[in-house]
């Protein structure tokens, strides 16, 4: 070999490694809120974060106008309700891609279609049924056109496992099996992804007394080992991606790789959500992003040395979001477009200033009640009206026995007073169904107990 063909072969891996490095970290554009900035400045936040990537849940022409040109990679999402449709006309998905892709590429460097999103957490045997055509129809307009550098996926939750402890006893739920076989193949087949929503707050916060916090946030001293592999494992996250990755070489697919299309911390929540807060948001993601952007990459102990490519979720404190307080708040930014901590996306910057230590990562113990909060006390009196009778009309009766004229309840006469009893009483009743005190936004927990005299007010003992 001469001097001149090693060093371009050295140059070659030089830029393919560096090239690599700067393709990890992305982050998930959701715009669940009326508050939020517009695209234009949403992309110039993203740019200023030197994230590399962006997810974005639609094809939304504006954004992916003002994508043209930057250094960002781009991720675009089919909905779900479109699904069927592609993959039961094929000029219609070579239509979408048109419309959808073709219409920006290559000045906007969409490198992903997502078919779906977590199309496996619903019940919805016809998107099942059809999810791998429509990649498929997807995959073929591609082809044709000679395009080569965007990946099909579509993004799976957790809940696609039907085990997931220890790692590797990791299996894909029982349910899902007669089409999850079609998709693995058209991910090996494709050199595709398996895109991975992955959230170790979720099984961490309703196991706080056996899952070690640290082990959560990537800075325990404890270790596991995995009877079933002696693998070990020093974080909760490893754990999880290799739960799927175990799941996937039971059926027999041993290489395909995680994209990881969600993982974050939430930075709020609700008083009965341990955890949620601006410290371990911050040290989460922080010390996700320094494992991710490591050189030589970890892995995971299943898979190590495998480059994991990570969209963080979210951008924004999303306030349109349905659900407890938490899906509100997993944001890197607040809506007028500030950090809510300071986090360094290239992973270069490994010291901050001190965060306020939590005060909520035992969880509360005591009782709440779910209450018309200050939004519903300030906002749309009718909405409030509206809400109220919804919430009774399913609560066969007790609103009636409580609230009705000479009932115990009945005063003071005011909707935020009688609504304030009928969302506990609901809320007492179906926090077990996972019920959230939310009721569209006019409601929070409290700590004070709001019954007086003989109208005591319904709660939850924690
Ligand atoms: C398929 O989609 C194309 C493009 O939208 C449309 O013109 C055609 O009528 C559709 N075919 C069927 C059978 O629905
Ligand atoms: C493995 O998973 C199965 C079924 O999900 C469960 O019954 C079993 O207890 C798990 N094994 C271990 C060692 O936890
Ligand atoms: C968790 O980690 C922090 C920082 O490394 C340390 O100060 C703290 O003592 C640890 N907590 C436990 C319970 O191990
Ligand atoms: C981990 O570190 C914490 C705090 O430094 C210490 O209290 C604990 O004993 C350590 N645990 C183990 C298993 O080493
Ligand atoms: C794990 O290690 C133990 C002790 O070294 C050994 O007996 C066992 O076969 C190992 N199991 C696996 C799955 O490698
Ligand atoms: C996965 O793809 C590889 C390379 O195309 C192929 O050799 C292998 O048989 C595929 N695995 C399965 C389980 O289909
Ligand atoms: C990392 O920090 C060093 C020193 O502050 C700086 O020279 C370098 O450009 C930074 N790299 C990135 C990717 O920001
Ligand atoms: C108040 O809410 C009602 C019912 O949702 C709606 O029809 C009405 O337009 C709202 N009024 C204002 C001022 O927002
Ligand atoms: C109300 O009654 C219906 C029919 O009996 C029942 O399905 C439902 O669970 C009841 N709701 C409450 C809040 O008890």
């Amino acid at each position: 070999m001469t001097n001149l063909a090693a060093l371009l072969i050295f140059l070659t891996i030089i830029s393919v490694s560096s090239a690599q490095a700067i393709d990890r970290i992305g982050i998930n554009y959701g715009k669940l809120g009326n508050n939020l900035p517009s695209p234009y400045h949403s992309i110039e936040l993203i740019k200023s974060m030197k994230a590399t990537m962006v997810k974005l849940y639609d094809a939304d022409p504006e954004a992916l106008k003002l994508l043209a040109g930057t250094d960002l990679r781009v991720s675009i999402m089919v909905r779900n309700e479109d699904i069927v449709e592609l993959a039961t006309n094929e000029t219609l998905a070579s239509q979408w891609v048109q419309d959808n892709v073709f219409a920006y590429y290559p000045s906007t460097m969409i490198r992903s279609i997502m078919v779906g999103n977590e199309v496996y957490s619903n019940h919805n045997a016809e998107q099942w049924d059809n999810l791998v055509l429509a990649m498929q129809h997807i995959k073929n307009t591609l082809h044709t056109h000679d395009i080569h550098d965007i990946k099909v996926g579509t993004p799976l939750a957790m809940d696609i496992l039907g085990s997931t402890f220890p790692p590797s006893n990791g299996t894909f739920r029982v349910d899902t099996l007669t089409t999850i076989v079609p998709l693995l193949q058209f991910l090996n087949k494709t050199g595709s992804y398996f895109f991975l929503d992955v959230y170790p707050y979720f099984p961490w916060s309703s196991n706080i007394n056996t899952i070690d916090l640290n082990f959560t946030l990537f800075r325990g001293n404890i270790t596991y080992v995995d009877p079933g592999s002696n693998l070990t494992y020093t974080n909760l996250l490893d754990q999880m991606l290799d739960s799927v990755y175990f799941s996937m070489s039971k059926l027999g697919f041993s290489n395909i790789p995680i994209f990881i299309a969600e993982t974050g911390w939430p930075n709020q929540g609700d008083l009965d959500q341990p955890g949620a807060n601006d410290y371990n948001a911050a040290i989460y993601n922080r010390n996700l992003i320094k494992k991710i952007v490591a050189d030589p990459p970890f892995g995971t102990p299943a898979r190590p040395g495998t480059i994991i490519p990570t969209f963080l979720f979210s951008l924004y404190n999303e306030n349109l979001k349905y659900g407890p307080r938490t899906e509100r708040y997993w944001g890197l930014l607040k809506p007028d477009g500030t950090p809510v901590y300071p986090i360094d996306l290239t992973g270069n910057q490994t010291v901050f200033g001190p965060l306020q230590e939590p005060t909520n990562n035992l969880g509360y113990k005591g009782r709440l009640w779910c209450v018309v909060d200050k939004m519903g006390q300030t906002g749309n009196a009718s909405e409030l009206g509206l809400a109220l009778r919804n919430t009774c009309s399913r609560l066969n009766g007790t609103c009636e026995s409580a609230l009705g004229p000479g009932k115990h309840c009945y005063e003071p006469v005011s909707v935020v007073w009688h609504a304030s009893f009928a969302f506990s009483a609901y809320w007492a009743q179906f926090r077990n169904c996972g019920e959230p005190c939310y009721f569209g936004g006019l409601a929070s927990l409290t700590t004070r107990n709001p019954s007086h005299g003989s109208c005591h007010f319904p709660s939850v003992s924690l």
